[in-house]
């Protein structure tokens, strides 16, 4: 089979990781088998650019066993998992083309190899698949799902343009995606890849989130619960009003780079760590980002200021600036959840990938139009349900008599 991935013989420990993550995946458990009964998938060629992780390995799983042709790619050159795509090869027969920290040239090499899989559907984690065939006159795809926020601006800014030829479905909007992935998952796993990478204290330390979306609320959220004094830097009124309210510092990030002993960045736009905040940045301060590229720090101005870079720790690079304070910058700027750590907890992608398996059935038996596309509120229903059974948790439900007075309101009676 052709593939390109580091080395066949870590098969053995990526299929254990692999299976310990499926343990945490019963949503995915369950549309395993209802796939692999009714074969929604039969005969369809899906190209998947995603972050080639066990969880990952798991959607890529269910979508096999609903009859899908599929191929990988990574959405990311430092978060591929070498053994779970050894994995997949080896014990799925599913080709990946991804090798943990790879460089630019590979990175496009395994995007061709992707596009060379006649895809009619494609996954992706941030427009880069999409993106590439639109540049090369096509796409001759059917569909496509997007994963993450910065994906989904992409494709309505090419929406807007004119320029998108195809429908999406816009995974990251379903709320049992971006609540739950954007929120939890990355509070949890972006302080993970903070501890493995520096394993310094958080309790009592001074710890600036940069945006205060769904992945900010997430990690102030858990930085808070490690003791750590947070603060939140925002452009957004009605946001920065929020973080106040939850009980956080609000102020410009000039400001609070003063002060602060780590600084995450979660905005999905570039330069928001820019040399205007090293100017002032406290020495030895932690550097890191979260969101989904690698331009949310200005790395190139980190540079130019610096006179000595060290590495001390894996993942960690420490620039000494002109004036001798020392900037920590963790992951080189990429995602550190899934560059230091292993990204998001199986329980969580448990719910986006359902909804992107949910999603591509939901495809292949709708013809919508070109265009960005919500998550039909069955699937966001349905992924929630089966969440909420497999935790063992019970809900109410409306009587008759509650959902006609409901009703009544909503048609205005
Ligand atoms: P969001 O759109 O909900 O929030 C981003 C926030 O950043 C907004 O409130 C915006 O006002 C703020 N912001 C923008 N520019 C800013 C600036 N210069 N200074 C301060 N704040 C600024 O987006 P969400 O869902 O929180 O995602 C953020 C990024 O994280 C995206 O790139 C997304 O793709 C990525 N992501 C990363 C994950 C991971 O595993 N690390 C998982 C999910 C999303």
């Amino acid at each position: 089979m052709h593939c390109d991935i580091k080395d066949r013989s870590l098969a053995d420990g990526g299929r254990r990781r692999i299976d310990w993550a499926w343990s945490e995946m019963p949503v995915l458990q369950t549309l395993f088998e209802r796939f692999a009964a009714d074969k929604p998938l039969a005969g369809l060629r899906i190209s998947a650019c995603l972050h080639i992780t066990t969880e990952t390995a798991n959607l890529a799983r269910v979508l096999q066993a609903g009859g899908a042709d599929i191929a990988l790619c990574a959405s990311n050159p430092l978060s591929t998992q070498d053994d779970v795509a050894a994995a997949l090869v080896h014990d799925f027969g599913i080709p990946v083309f991804a090798v943990r920290g790879e460089d630019n040239e590979r990175y496009y090499q395994h995007i061709d190899a992707a596009i060379a899989h006649r895809p009619q559907v494609t996954l992706d984690d941030g427009a880069d698949l999409v993106s590439e065939l639109h540049k090369r006159g096509g796409p001759t795809l059917d569909d496509v799902t997007e994963e993450t926020t910065t994906g989904v601006i992409r494709l309505r800014a090419m929406a807007a343009d004119g320029a998108l030829r195809i429908p999406v479905i816009a995974v990251n909007d379903a709320d049992t995606k971006h609540l739950f992935d954007n929120r939890y998952g990355t509070g949890q796993s972006t302080l993970d890849g903070v501890i493995r990478a520096t394993n310094i204290l958080l309790a009592g330390h001074t710890f600036t989130v940069v945006g205060y979306g769904w992945c900010g609320r997430g990690i102030a959220n858990r930085a808070h619960g490690h003791g750590a004094h947070v603060i939140v830097c925002e452009v957004d009124a009605v946001r920065a009003l929020e973080a106040a309210m939850d009980g956080y510092r609000v102020m410009p990030l000039r400001q609070a780079a003063a002060e602060s002993d780590f600084i995450i960045t979660a905005s999905g736009n570039k330069h928001v760590l820019d040399a205007t905040h090293l100017e002032t940045i406290k020495d030895g301060c932690v550097i890191a980002n979260s969101g989904h590229f690698n331009v949310e720090i200005n790395i190139p101005a980190l540079q130019n200021m610096s006179v000595e870079v060290t590495r001390p720790r894996p993942h960690v690079d420490e620039y000494r600036l002109n004036d001798g304070r020392r900037v920590r910058l963790l992951a080189e700027g990429r995602l550190v959840n899934l560059a230091a750590a292993e990204g998001h907890p199986a329980a969580v992608m448990d719910m986006s990938f359902a909804n992107q398996a949910l999603a591509v059935a939901y495809l292949r038996d709708h013809a919508l139009p070109a265009g960005v596309h919500r998550v039909p509120a069955e699937i966001d229903n349905e992924v929630a349900t089966l969440k909420l059974a497999a935790m063992g948790l019970a809900i109410d439900e409306l009587t008759d008599e509650q959902a006609r007075y409901l009703a009544s309101w909503r048609e205005g009676t």
